[in-house]
Order: structure tokens, then sequence, then C-alpha cells
């Protein structure tokens, strides 16, 4: 499923079947636009490239700068702590097309996949938590017992949260299972861009947590998806090697 949009602060992505994939891109009209042909552009475009290309960091974590000034352009790129480097770096170049295309003026911008995020801004973003702008993930299937199965998931991520925000630098991820009531099974996973420090990671996705009753009260899958942060469950196993898990 694919969404594009310009200039608003958040996005609900209903999940109707089948494995739930996202792609949307959020423009931010409230900070500036930059001139075609500017040094601005010029220095997103070197960033840009030289960020989904480079092949020296395999832990899906990008936090580089271009340019100098008032036209220094700063990016983050996170992969999900599960993707492998390679596809990972196709992720992040999607993304880079995406934004390209849907955001071709705007001076900040963010495209959120299930696999990874990519955002850039003329202002600082490195080490800074950020919640907006965010995408809520839903799907149009209720849990069979609502509150058990409620009780269930906050507490898979709450426990995944202190896992991630003891990671280190390079990755802030942990994934995991637990048997919900009914004998379903629930799989989250929670990530933070690895900048932050252990208090805004937890801070971050405690925070993300507090937001299912608003995005996926009772639903089967669900998520919520901040720029330095996400959560996500769902009744399917949706990520590959548990890397740090419960
Ligand atoms: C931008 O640069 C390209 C290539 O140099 C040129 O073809 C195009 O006309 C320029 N556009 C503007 C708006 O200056
Ligand atoms: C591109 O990235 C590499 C590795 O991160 C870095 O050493 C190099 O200076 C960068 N080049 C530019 C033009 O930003
Ligand atoms: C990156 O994406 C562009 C389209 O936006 C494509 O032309 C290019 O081949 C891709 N590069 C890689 C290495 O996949
Ligand atoms: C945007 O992403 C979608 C899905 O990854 C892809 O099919 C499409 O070609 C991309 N668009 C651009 C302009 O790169
Ligand atoms: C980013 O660009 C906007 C619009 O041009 C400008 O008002 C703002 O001061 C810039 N921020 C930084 C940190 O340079
Ligand atoms: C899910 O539950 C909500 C609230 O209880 C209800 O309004 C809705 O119709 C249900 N949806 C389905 C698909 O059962
Ligand atoms: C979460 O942690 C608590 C306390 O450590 C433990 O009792 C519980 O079984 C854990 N739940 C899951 C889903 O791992
Ligand atoms: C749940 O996670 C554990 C590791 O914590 C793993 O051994 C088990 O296979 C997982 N269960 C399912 C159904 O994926
Ligand atoms: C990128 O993030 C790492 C922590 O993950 C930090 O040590 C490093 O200083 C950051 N780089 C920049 C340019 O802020």
């Amino acid at each position: 499923m694919a969404s594009f949009v310009c200039g608003v602060l958040f996005l609900l992505i209903i999940i109707s079947q089948g494995n739930a994939q996202y792609n949307s891109v959020i423009c931010d009209n409230k900070i500036g636009n930059y001139e075609v042909n500017s040094t601005y552009q010029t220095n997103l475009d070197i960033l840009l490239s030289n960020l989904t290309s480079n092949t020296e960091n395999n832990y899906g974590f990008y936090n580089f700068s271009y340019g100098q000034n008032g036209d220094k352009v700063n990016a983050i790129g996170l992969c999900r702590g599960d993707v492998k480097q390679d596809d990972c770096r196709s992720c992040l170049n999607d993304s880079r097309g995406n934004l390209t295309h849907i955001c071709p003026i705007q001076k900040e911008a963010i495209s959120y996949q299930d696999r990874c995020m990519l955002r850039y801004s003329n202002g600082s973003i490195f080490g800074l938590m950020e919640t907006s702008p965010w995408l809520y993930l839903s799907k149009e299937i209720n849990a069979t017992n609502v509150k058990q199965f409620n009780e269930a998931v906050g507490n898979l991520l709450r426990n995944l949260t202190g896992i991630a925000a003891s990671g280190d630098s390079r990755t802030k991820y942990a994934a995991g299972n637990e048997t919900a009531p009914n004998f379903e099974t629930i799989y989250g996973l929670v990530q933070c861009t690895p900048d932050l420090s252990e208090k805004d990671c937890n801070d971050c996705l405690v925070g993300a947590i507090a937001e299912i009753p608003s995005c996926c009260d009772g639903k089967t899958s669900g998520g919520v998806i901040r720029p330095s942060c996400n959560i996500r469950y769902e009744n399917y196993r949706f990520y590959d090697a548990p890397a740090p898990s419960l």
C-alpha cells in the first residue's frame, strides 16, 4: 500500500488484508522550500547518493551531513533491525527515488517503508528525539478478546522496549513473540534510531506504545511509526532473524 502526502502531521494506514507492507512519503511544507538547481539541492543529491550507495556501514544506520552553513543538509537512514545490508541499501535507494519524486522542493521530508526509513532536513536531527510526522498502522480485524489481547501486546512491546533501549550506538532493536489469549501468537518489533540516548529511546517507544489505543485498539495488527522510533505487532512473523529477542 502506498501513500504520498504533503504537509500533514500524520497518516493512518488501514491494512485490510494480507501481509502489511507500507510505503509513505510525507513532505514538510512548514520548514520551507529550496530553489531548483540551488546549492541545497546539489548538496541533498550528493548526500543521498552517498548514503544510499554506502557499503561500509553494515548495521543499517546512517547519519550523514553534507554542505556548509545555510545549505547544509542532514540525513538519517535506518533499516529494520533484521534487514540485510543489500536489502537495506536497495530500500533506502527506493525511498530516495520516492522522496525526490514526491517532495521535489521541500527542505525536509521523510519516507516510511516497512523495511526502512529515510529522512532529511536543513535543521539538526542527530541525537534528537522526534515524534512527528507519524504513521499509524492498523488492520481491520478485531482480536477475539480485546482486553486480554491489548494487555498481551502491551507486555510484549514493553519488554522489547527495555532490550532495544539498552542497545548500543549502532543498533537499538528488539523483536519477539508471545502467546496471547486463545493461543494466538503475537509478534512484536520495536526500534529506535541508535543515535538516541537510552532514555530518549525508551521515552519514544513508551510514547508510541501509549498511542496503541488511538491507532489500533484491539486490532490483530498495529503499529506506530515515528521518525526516531517505531513499534509494530502482527499475528504473523513479519521479521526475519529474531536477533536480540526475548
Ligand atoms: C537546472 O539545471 C538544468 C541542468 O543544468 C537545466 O537544464 C535547467 O533548465 C535548470 N533549471 C532551472 C529552473 O534553472
Ligand atoms: C561519502 O561517504 C563516505 C563513507 O561514509 C565518506 O567517506 C565520504 O567522504 C562521503 N563523500 C561525500 C562527498 O560526502
Ligand atoms: C536507485 O534508484 C534509482 C531510481 O530512483 C535507479 O535508477 C538506480 O538504478 C537505483 N540504484 C541501485 C543501486 O539500485
Ligand atoms: C516508490 O516506491 C515504490 C515501491 O517501492 C516503487 O514501486 C516506485 O517505483 C517508487 N517510485 C520512485 C519514483 O522511485
Ligand atoms: C531551514 O530553512 C528554513 C527555510 O529556508 C529557514 O527558515 C531555517 O532557518 C533553516 N534552518 C536552519 C537550521 O538553517
Ligand atoms: C471491531 O470492533 C469495533 C469496536 O468494537 C466495531 O465497531 C467494529 O465493527 C468491529 N469490526 C469488525 C470488522 O468486526
Ligand atoms: C515481560 O517481562 C516480565 C517481567 O520480566 C515477565 O514476567 C513477562 O513474562 C515478560 N513477558 C513477555 C511477553 O516476555
Ligand atoms: C518465539 O520466540 C522464541 C525466541 O524467543 C523462538 O524460539 C520461537 O520459535 C518463537 N515462536 C514462534 C512461533 O515464532
Ligand atoms: C551518528 O550517530 C552516532 C551514534 O549512533 C554518533 O556517535 C555520531 O556522532 C553521529 N554522527 C553525527 C554526524 O552526528
